[in-house]
């Protein structure tokens, strides 16, 4: 496993992975207690998602998201985190008003959590500032397809780049993008069959969700993997716990156990 032969996941790590055909592992994390498992876990990436609006704060799409909560979280989590790459999700308008005001937030968030990355949403428009972030030594891992900060552009949540020229941009933005330097593009919903294309024309990482098993890597929400959230339960997301059951359960009983007298016990009891 690579995290134990390597104390610190790189970008350079990630990259060399793709050479070595090595799948790449990540998940998303906005606190200390999840980011300490998955890092032991030896999971190589960890990202600070915006999806963070979403699963935690309970809004509709990620758009409300700011710095200043994105922080907050990737401080939390950067506690926790010892080997894996910690990439934090750079929230709508905190990147695209200008180049200067990108540097400026990004550079903010890379000082005031200790994170290694950031990921920044869309391709062509975004170019030059990804260029500009990697050439000061921000890192900049990409996302295309599906980009939820764009929602309202799309209208839906469905799947990207299933006719031709929708999908002949992708890949021209997945060429841009690796041009500009990124150290890997997060495919989001996307057919199979491009990502596989993408995968093939690209040297860099690239990491699916909802993109098939083509990708040199792949990433989900943790809590739809661990089936911790019902509101959207998106086809791709495999559910490797049903945390829900087990939490609404516990609830249930602790309330039970008071109302009959059951909790606090003798030995719970001083
Ligand atoms: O915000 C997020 O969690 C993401 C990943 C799902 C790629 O962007």
């Amino acid at each position: 496993m690579i995290a134990e032969k390597i104390k610190r996941i790189t970008t350079k790590v990630i990259i060399e992975m793709k050479a070595r055909r090595e799948k790449i592992t990540a998940l998303t994390a906005y606190d200390y207690i999840i980011a300490s498992m998955l890092d032991e876990s030896g999971i190589e990436v960890i990202l600070v998602g915006d999806s963070l609006g979403n699963v935690f704060q309970g809004q509709e799409t990620t758009l409300p998201v700011t710095v200043d909560e994105i922080i907050y979280h990737t401080k939390a989590v950067r506690k926790g985190v010892k080997h894996s790459l910690l990439v934090v999700d750079m929230p709508f308008l905190s990147y695209q008003i200008s180049i200067e005001d990108a540097v400026r937030n990004c550079g903010r968030v890379l000082k005031e959590t200790g994170a290694e990355a950031v990921k920044i949403e869309g391709g062509k428009p975004m170019i030059e500032t990804i260029r500009r972030l990697v050439d000061i030594g921000i890192p900049v891992m990409g996302h295309i397809g599906l980009t939820p900060q764009s929602i309202h552009k799309f209208g839906s949540y469905d799947v990207r780049g299933r006719e031709k020229g929708e999908a002949e941009n992708i890949l021209r933005d997945a060429k841009a993008l690796e041009k500009a330097g990124v150290f890997s593009i997060v495919l989001e919903k996307i057919p199979s069959s491009l990502a596989k294309k993408i995968t093939k024309s690209v040297s860099i990482p690239t990491i699916g969700i909802g993109a098939g098993p083509h990708c040199d890597g792949q990433i989900l929400v943790v809590y739809d993997m661990l089936g911790m959230f019902e509101d959207f339960q998106p086809r791709f997301a495999r559910k490797y716990a049903e945390l829900t059951k087990t939490i609404k359960s516990s609830f249930k009983n602790y309330v039970k156990d008071i109302k009959a007298g059951n909790f606090p016990n003798k030995e719970e009891s001083f």
